[in-house]
């Protein structure tokens, strides 16, 4: 058993997604959650910077007394997990391997689509897992640049995000059977992206996939939190607005929550 804390890191609230499953499927946990809203998006930035700002979310969390970390953010996974993995001796968990193998899970017609911001698909990583772990797969990248802005300024429901979402995907609708969302940000848009998809897409939320090799490696190491944790023990640090970090997380997450500004 061991009582500390789980660390999630994202550029903004997405990683919130991958904090409301961990939530349903494992209450016991406690978390420390870092948003870097001050400098989201992450995806359109340099490989170098994004490493940069990673190491300093990554740092925070440790300042925290965590037992394991959490890349609630593909484009900081696509970039950093390997670095900061073989850096660090507590486990460091990623979105895009649990990602991939739930997409190759899915598939019936072997074609797979990827959505993600610029770096995620610059960096090919999911067809590169992917066709690692099958390399039958055919596997479709599109960069969405737009879609975590349109979440990080809380208009995921509007009807901004409708137009952009539809003329966006336009060119995937139709070509696979299952979707990646590639950055833990889409899930918030999710009905928005499956009206558009059609019904018979099935959408692979890469955060949600993660929460299974958390509770594996919470087994495997004995790490285990021993009792349910009351919800104001959670913390969650934002470097930008409280005010607008906390609207956005407790409509997602449907509960009243701590929320720390922070400035790293
Ligand atoms: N939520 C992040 C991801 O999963 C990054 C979004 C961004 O800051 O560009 O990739």
């Amino acid at each position: 058993m061991d009582n500390r804390p789980i660390g999630f890191l994202d550029s903004g609230v997405g990683g919130l997604t991958v904090v409301r499953e961990l939530m349903r499927q494992l209450p016991h946990e406690e978390i420390v959650y870092i948003g870097d809203s001050a400098r989201a998006p992450y995806g359109p930035r340099p490989a170098e910077q994004i490493r940069e700002y990673t190491w300093e979310l990554v740092n925070f969390l440790l300042t925290k007394n965590v037992k394991m970390i959490v890349f609630a953010c593909n484009t900081a996974t696509a970039v950093a997990w390997e670095e900061v993995k073989e850096a660090l001796d507590i486990p460091v968990i990623g979105v895009i391997l649990p990602g991939s193998s739930a997409a190759i899970k899915s598939t019936t017609s072997g074609k797979i689509g990827v959505i993600g911001t610029p770096m995620t698909i610059k960096s090919d990583i999911y067809r590169e897992k992917i066709n690692q772990l099958s390399p039958q797969m055919t596997v479709t990248s599109l960069s969405c640049p737009k879609f975590a802005p349109i979440v990080e300024s809380n208009e995921a429901n509007s009807s901004l995000a409708k137009k952009v979402v539809y003329e966006t995907l336009a060119p995937l609708v139709g070509k696979v059977d299952t979707l990646i969302l590639g950055c833990t940000h889409y899930p918030l848009l999710r009905p928005i992206i499956q009206n558009v998809m059609g019904d018979q897409v099935k959408l692979i939320d890469s955060g949600a996939e993660c929460i299974r090799d958390i509770s594996v490696l919470l087994n495997y190491f004995q790490l285990n939190h021993s009792r349910e944790v009351a919800l104001e023990k959670h913390r969650f640090f934002t470097t930008a607005s409280v005010a607008s970090f906390r609207e956005i997380a407790e409509n997602w997450l449907g509960q009243t929550i701590h929320v720390e500004h922070v400035d790293l």
